[in-house]
């Protein structure tokens, strides 16, 4: 049914017509930033292959928990984690020291340590291998972006079953941080 006299069909056009410039003008502007977006992606791949906030290291989170910081720093092995490494690496080939990096370092395969060199902040076992990477925390403050849950699951990552054996000792939920 026509009720103004065009016909449907050029109607519909128009209609499509603005649509598209209506499209377009919104478009234009935002092109730069698109593109501006595409562009920087592949910079930095790590962000964007894993999706997981950067690891800043322990010294990062002593502005604003000292408290939980010296007492980490002071009390848990882990703070030194890297010189049981250096202890043993006589006898160690480069193979089998990265070995060790799995577990005596923060976050390495995962984004966080690569080499004493280029990540010195990482190389022990810090904060972050229970509470998660804390880029956005420390960005945001928000208690939301840093894991406060941590179960067994989470110690038995590096503190597996043999070892627990071998060491005689069950790791404590609340040991081993601070
Ligand atoms: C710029 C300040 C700031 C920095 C740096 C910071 N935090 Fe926080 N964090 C906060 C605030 C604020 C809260 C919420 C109040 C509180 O619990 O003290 C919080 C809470 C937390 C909580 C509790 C979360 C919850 O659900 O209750 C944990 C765990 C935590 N932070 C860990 C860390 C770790 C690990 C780092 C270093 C990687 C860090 N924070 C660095 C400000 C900071
Ligand atoms: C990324 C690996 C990793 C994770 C995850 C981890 N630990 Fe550890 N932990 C270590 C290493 C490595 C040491 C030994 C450091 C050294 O002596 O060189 C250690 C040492 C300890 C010790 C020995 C005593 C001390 O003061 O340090 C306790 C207890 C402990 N961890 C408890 C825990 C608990 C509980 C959890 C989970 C909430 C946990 N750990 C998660 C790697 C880890
Ligand atoms: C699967 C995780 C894991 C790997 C891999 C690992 N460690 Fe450990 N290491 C731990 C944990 C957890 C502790 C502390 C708790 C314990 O004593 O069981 C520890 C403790 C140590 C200690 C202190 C022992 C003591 O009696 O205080 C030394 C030294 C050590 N590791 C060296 C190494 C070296 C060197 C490598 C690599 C060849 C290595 N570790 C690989 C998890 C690991
Ligand atoms: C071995 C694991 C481990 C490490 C390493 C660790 N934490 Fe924790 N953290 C915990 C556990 C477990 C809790 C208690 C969570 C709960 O209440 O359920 C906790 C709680 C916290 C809280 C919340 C305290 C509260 O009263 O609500 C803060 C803040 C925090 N940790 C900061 C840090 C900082 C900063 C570091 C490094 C200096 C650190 N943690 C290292 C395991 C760890």
């Amino acid at each position: 049914m026509r009720d103004n006299g065009a016909p449907n069909g050029i109607i519909e056009d128009i209609t499509v017509i603005y649509f598209l410039r209506f499209l377009k003008s919104l478009c234009i502007p935002l092109l730069p930033l698109l593109i501006s977006t595409i562009i920087t992606l592949p910079v930095q791949p790590g962000v964007a292959e894993s999706n997981h906030p950067e690891f800043v290291g322990t010294f990062a989170c002593k502005a604003c928990h000292e408290k939980e910081y010296n007492s980490f720093m002071q009390f848990s092995k882990k703070a030194k984690s890297f010189e049981s490494i250096e202890k043993m690496r006589k006898g160690l080939t480069e193979d089998e020291i990265k070995k060790c990096y799995f577990c005596h370092t923060t976050g390495y395969g995962s984004g966080g340590f690569i080499s004493p060199e280029k990540t010195p902040h990482l190389k022990n076992t810090g904060c972050e291998v229970c509470h998660g990477p804390g880029g956005i925390h420390v960005k945001t403050r928000n208690p939301g972006n840093i894991k406060k849950r941590i179960a067994m699951e989470d110690c038995a990552r590096c503190h597996i079953a043999e070892r627990v054996r071998a060491f005689r000792y069950k790791p404590l939920i609340h040991g081993g941080g601070h």
